[in-house]
């Protein structure tokens, strides 16, 4: 029997290369810039499965260009780049990789909002630029972590592991979800429930941990900023539209807020320029990116790909009505 034919628009990790070598043809993307959409849609004619990542869009255009195709396993948690109603149409399967990056990205918030509330990054440039005259009592001064208020905006798991790691630092944590968890649950992370509002006039950082959905684009806006207070940082590692950014640059300038630490944008990768100021600390959507979970998240996918050619049910299947009418 022919083996799936699989494009992947990367070349993985060799651990997940091992998995989808093992049962399919795998048509690799190996050159260093990222596939064109033409060569995309060329490539994915005659595949069988697509193994993508989020900056590819996986829509009716794509795949009325694609039509064996099966499965699209995404090598990301978020989905955003995959319409879910559009492959369901068609009986694709869709996936994502959830779980295995929590932990991962709760490290990485921590990573934004020690950098900003220290001015890590202000530090870092006068250290290499030659111009450091030692030290000085004033000299980079920014705001206590330890002991403060961290507010969450989703208590998912990730907002749930950024909540762990806030006991070491002995501060009070407070969240927003569009559902309250179980008091149990609060209590197992000494996390307090506000409404968005309350949570927004009391944290002094504001890490946000939702998905992108039709009801959190442009969740923060000049409204919810005018809610912080003028000391507080707000830190993004979820995705860039959930922030309106013009209106984050205005509230950065009339000093609404204190500054920002930011992972994801809205316009990837286009930065606003009024955000390339010394109080917003800048990443380039890298808070998964440690070696090892990036290779679990690319086996993930790859698992998910082949168990679907196997005759079972990929784990992290998006829309499982596809089996069904099969
Ligand atoms: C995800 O998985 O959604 C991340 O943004 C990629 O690191």
């Amino acid at each position: 029997m022919p083996r799936p034919k699989v494009l992947a628009t990367r070349p993985l990790f060799p651990a997940a290369q091992k998995i989808l070598n093992a049962n399919c043809e795998v048509d690799y993307w190996t050159l260093p810039e990222r596939i064109s959409k033409e060569e995309l849609f060329r490539r994915i004619q005659d595949k069988d499965g697509l193994v993508c990542l989020l900056t590819e869009k996986v829509n009716e255009e794509l795949l009325a260009a694609a039509p064996k195709l099966r499965i699209a396993a995404n090598v990301a948690v978020g989905y955003d780049n995959i319409t879910v109603a559009d492959c369901t149409k068609r009986r694709v399967v869709a996936t994502n990789t959830p779980g295995v990056l929590d932990e991962t990205t709760a490290d990485f918030a921590w990573t934004l909002l020690m950098a900003v509330a220290r001015r890590l990054g202000e530090g870092e440039a006068l250290a290499r630029s030659g111009e450091w005259k030692g030290w000085d009592l004033d000299q980079l001064v920014g705001a206590d972590v330890w002991g403060k208020t961290i507010g969450l905006v989703g208590f998912g798991r990730i907002g749930r592991a950024v909540a762990r790691r806030a006991a070491g630092f002995q501060m009070k944590v407070i969240y927003y979800d569009s559902v309250r968890v179980p008091l149990d649950v609060e209590r197992g992370f000494h996390a307090e429930f506000r409404d968005l509002s309350a949570l927004l006039h009391e944290a002094d950082f504001v890490s946000v941990h939702v998905p992108l959905l039709p009801e959190t684009a442009g969740l923060f806006n000049a409204k919810t900023f005018s809610q912080m207070k003028p000391t507080a940082f707000l830190i993004n590692t979820s995705r860039g539209p959930v922030i309106d950014e013009e209106a984050l640059v205005e509230a950065l300038e009339s000093k609404t807020i204190a500054g920002a630490a930011l992972d994801v944008y809205e316009k990837e990768p286009v930065i606003h320029p009024g955000l390339k100021r010394p109080n917003v600390v800048l990443a380039p959507h890298i808070a998964s990116a440690s070696l090892e979970t990036r290779t679990k998240m690319a086996c993930m996918a790859a698992e998910n790909v082949v168990a679907l050619f196997k005759g079972q049910r990929p784990p992290n299947i998006l829309n499982p009505e596809v089996l069904k009418a099969n």
